[in-house]
């Protein structure tokens, strides 16, 4: 074993560049020195669409413009306003929020690959002054036979006749999205799901999204597939990729599709959407930023936001969710606090995979005491309520305040009950030194 420092020197960076697990993607040493993509990431969000149909309850005009309005304060590029054919509401909300979006923002409408649903999504968003007419149709094997029950040939067709015609009516003004829906699920007929990108490429697509519609395998296997449609296709193809959380690994999926060749990312505020839900919009925001990505949104609007749409959505927040959860700045056990404590002024915290400041949380890293807890945990506690205490002295005070945390079993302590144990023992060192 040698010791460089060097990365992708190592005998350990060696076995991993030639470990099965690594081979066929990159080498660990070619990842280490892989230059960013040239693209920054463009974040078409789908909470108003995909979000909004798996709600128990769907969210009424007012609602709706008030997530959009937010969606425009946190910076994103485009927003899928609904699926304008479904309903009259739907319609009504599809064609207002496209009459209020400004110049830079992407306006998409969802429709199936029927030219009656393609002409109301173009009537409700035609005024956006960027439109977006976005067609879904399946091409996995396994939908096109049990689901459409049609021939490869005949999906092929629609998807060239439906994107021609949105193109037709979209002309220079507008673009056309296209999703091969269940393209997750295309491994045994990836061949056929390039052709299907093709198809509506040569028809006239501007985008060709490719969903995990159901996420069943891991995020390698998709990422694999990304990056072998993105080199079969033309060099210049906008690639997005739209990702579920069915097995909760879609912030992976989509992070590492991004790094192969996708540069249209499909997230979801607080992650809402079918099932487990879409990828997560914040989760893939602070991954790429902490890769070193230019992320094109305002990071600081992330928890008023992650508050804001758990109450519009009535789906709350799990208390250990990434980033927002109200939980995930607490540190309790004694080692994790004492990394906390040595490394809180340093940009990089021995247990912070974040800056909550970043992303406009208003507390930073939160000490608590359990019999869980340690000395640093007494003395950060104390002194940053303005206690003057000595390292030496929060280590006397530490096993008092544990046998208490475990004896009351109430586990955490209020900062009165460790101040009230630690006036005790300011009070015998003042008697003792006054004798
Ligand atoms: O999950 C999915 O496949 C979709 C498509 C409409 C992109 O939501
Ligand atoms: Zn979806």
């Amino acid at each position: 074993m040698t010791h460089d420092t060097e990365p992708g020197t190592t005998d350990v960076v060696r076995d991993l560049t030639t470990s099965e697990n690594t081979k066929g993607i990159q080498s660990f040493a070619e990842i280490l020195h892989t230059p960013l993509p040239k693209h920054p990431p463009f974040f078409m969000d789908v909470t108003l669409r995909d979000g909004n149909q798996a709600l128990r309850k769907p969210w009424n005009l007012d609602q709706k413009e008030t997530i959009f309005k937010q969606l425009i304060k946190l910076g994103v590029q485009g927003i899928e306003v609904g699926f304008a054919s479904s309903n009259d509401q739907e319609f009504e909300a599809c064609n207002y929020l496209s009459s209020i979006a400004p110049e830079n923002v992407v306006i998409s409408s969802l429709s199936r690959a029927v030219e009656k649903e393609i002409d109301i999504s173009w009537k409700a968003i035609q005024n956006a002054p960027k439109p977006r007419i976005h067609i879904v149709y399946p091409i996995s094997a396994f939908t096109i036979e049990n689901v459409l029950k049609t021939s490869p040939t005949k999906v092929l067709e629609r998807i060239f006749q439906s994107v021609a015609y949105a193109k037709s009516l979209v002309g220079v003004r507008g673009e056309v999205q296209f999703s091969g829906e269940h393209f997750g699920d295309a491994l045994e007929n990836l061949d056929f799901a390039v052709e299907a990108f093709q198809t509506a490429l040569n028809a006239g697509a501007d985008v060709v999204n490719l969903p995990n519609t159901v996420e069943r395998y891991r995020p390698w296997l998709f990422v694999s597939m990304v990056r072998a449609v993105t080199n079969a296709l033309p060099k210049d193809t906008k690639i997005s990729i739209h990702t579920h959380n069915d097995l909760g690994m879609a912030t992976a999926t989509t992070v590492e599709s991004y790094f192969s060749g996708a540069i249209q990312l499909e997230t979801a505020l607080n992650g809402l959407g079918e099932r487990a839900g879409n990828t997560n919009t914040y989760e893939v925001a602070i991954a790429l930023h902490n890769c070193g990505v230019s992320v094109p949104l305002n990071f600081s609007a992330i928890y008023e936001t992650s508050r804001l749409v758990s109450y519009l959505s009535d789906v709350p927040i799990y208390e250990k969710a990434p980033l927002i959860g109200e939980d995930v700045i607490s540190h309790r056990s004694g080692i994790h606090q004492d990394g906390v404590a040595k490394t809180r002024h340093l940009e990089k915290g021995a247990y912070r995979a974040f800056d909550a400041g970043l992303i406009g949380r208003p507390e930073g890293d939160r000490i608590e005491f359990t019999s869980q807890s340690g000395k640093s945990a007494v003395f950060c506690i104390l002194r940053d309520s303005g206690e003057d205490i000595t390292l030496e002295q929060a280590g006397d005070l530490q096993p008092i305040l544990k046998k208490i945390s475990e004896e009351s079993g109430k586990g955490e302590l209020t900062l009165d009950e460790i101040k009230l144990e630690w006036n005790k023992i300011k009070a015998i060192s003042y008697k003792t030194n006054q004798a």
